[in-house]
């Protein structure tokens, strides 16, 4: 079939919207109608060169539909069903999902990175030649192919827009709170960066009952926003962040920590924003081939903690069902993340607002 797709071809070369051929779904394979996407800073990374990857590719990786297709064998969806999808799929049987760590899981990066299906082909192409999917989704499209493994059926009375957003953002921002740092009911966070990823750190740092929330970014229009998902104090990004955050924590820093953007000097200084014996949380992608400098004689004198966090430590399946019912009960507001809605004729614009810093998230939506 014929399909509407945004293509990446090469860093600072706007994505361009071409129709593309799409192959029905083989064994175990999906055919999805994209309902709506994320503008999630992930795919921005391709944009700036800072990850690198296969191309041409269409990216999209935060994505919900309506199955519409289903290849030979495909067990745990059925035409009709509403979807999430989940970018990191998991075997159920190696090491890491035997130990409950499925965004570990290491069955499938190989085909993952290379941009393909699990079967090292794609099912995208144009004039004959591949197009590449990334992170098996391709969801900046009106239809997708996807492994089974990456379908998690939600509920009807959710909306598809904010089933999109549970299979990123909120995932790890909402899993780096509860599954990663296992926040504590009175401790304090910072969490720098109020993008769609920290703002729903912030979501579940209120929801674990944190009493102290501190958002720190670079853009003024931020400071609303993130009071609106919970933060208690906001800080314009500066050289005074550390001592304005210790002030605020009796002098101490905070708990917990989180780094939401992926820029190596921000990550050094939220080891000095979080109090001995506390926990960083690395939760932005910095650049492929980047090293951040962490002084190791603070890390051991202070006992600090620094970890990351793929997908909020998630398992999609028991985790995208789970948001989606905080959601229902309003301990989770998900559609305050909406901030506009954009078609893919006008994803450039979206990207561009995502870095103008006054959204909390941009979302393409497909009639
Ligand atoms: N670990 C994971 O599994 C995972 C999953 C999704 C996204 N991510 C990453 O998380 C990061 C955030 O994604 P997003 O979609 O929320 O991005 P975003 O662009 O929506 O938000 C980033 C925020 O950081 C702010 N910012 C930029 N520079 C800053 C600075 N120096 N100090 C303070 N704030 C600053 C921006 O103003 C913006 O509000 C990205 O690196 C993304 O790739 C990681
Ligand atoms: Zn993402
Ligand atoms: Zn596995």
């Amino acid at each position: 079939m014929k399909v509407k797709a945004a293509v990446f071809y090469e860093p600072g070369v706007p994505l361009a919207i071409e129709t593309l051929d799409l192959a029905a779904p083989g064994p175990g394979e999906v055919l999805v109608r994209v309902a709506a996407a994320g503008v999630c800073h992930s795919d921005w990374h391709l944009m700036t060169g800072a990850t690198r990857h296969a191309t041409p590719v269409v990216p999209g990786h935060e994505g919900a539909g309506v199955v519409v297709g289903v290849g030979p064998g495909v067990g745990r969806v059925r035409v009709g069903d509403n979807v999430a999808l989940s970018w990191a799929p998991s075997c159920g049987a190696c090491f890491y999902c035997l130990h409950d760590r499925p965004s570990l899981c290491q069955t499938y990066v190989g085909p993952l990175w290379a941009g393909t299906m699990m079967d090292g082909t794609t099912r995208l192409s144009h004039d004959g030649r591949p197009v590449y999917h990334f992170s098996a989704l391709a969801c900046f499209a009106d239809h997708t192919v996807v492994p089974e493994e990456c379908c998690v059926v939600l509920d009807k009375d959710i909306p598809l827009t904010v089933a999109a957003l549970i299979g990123c953002a909120v995932t790890t921002g909402v899993g780096a709170a509860l599954n990663t740092a296992h926040i504590r009911p009175g401790s304090s966070v910072a969490v720098f960066g109020a993008g769609g990823v920290g703002l729903s750190i912030i979501m579940g740092a209120k929801l674990a009952g944190a009493s102290r929330i501190i958002a720190i970014d670079t853009h003024e229009a931020k400071g609303d926003i993130a009071q609106a998902f919970g933060a208690t104090d906001v800080l314009m990004a500066g050289p005074e962040t550390v001592g304005a955050i210790q002030a605020l924590t009796e002098g101490r820093g905070a708990d917990t920590v989180f780094e939401a953007i992926g820029l190596p000097a921000v990550q050094e200084t939220c080891l000095a924003a979080v109090r001995p014996g506390g926990l960083v949380v690395l939760v932005g992608i910095s650049p492929m081939g980047s090293a951040t400098n962490l002084p190791g004689a603070l890390i051991t004198r202070q006992e600090k903690t620094v970890t990351g966090t793929y997908y909020g430590s998630a398992n999609p399946a028991r985790d995208f069902p789970l948001y989606a019912g905080l959601y229902r009960r309003g301990l989770l507001d998900l559609g305050r993340l909406i901030s506009r809605t954009y078609p893919l004729e006008q994803i450039n614009e979206a990207y561009a607002d995502m870095l103008g810093g006054e959204i909390a998230r941009g979302l393409i939506v497909f009639p």
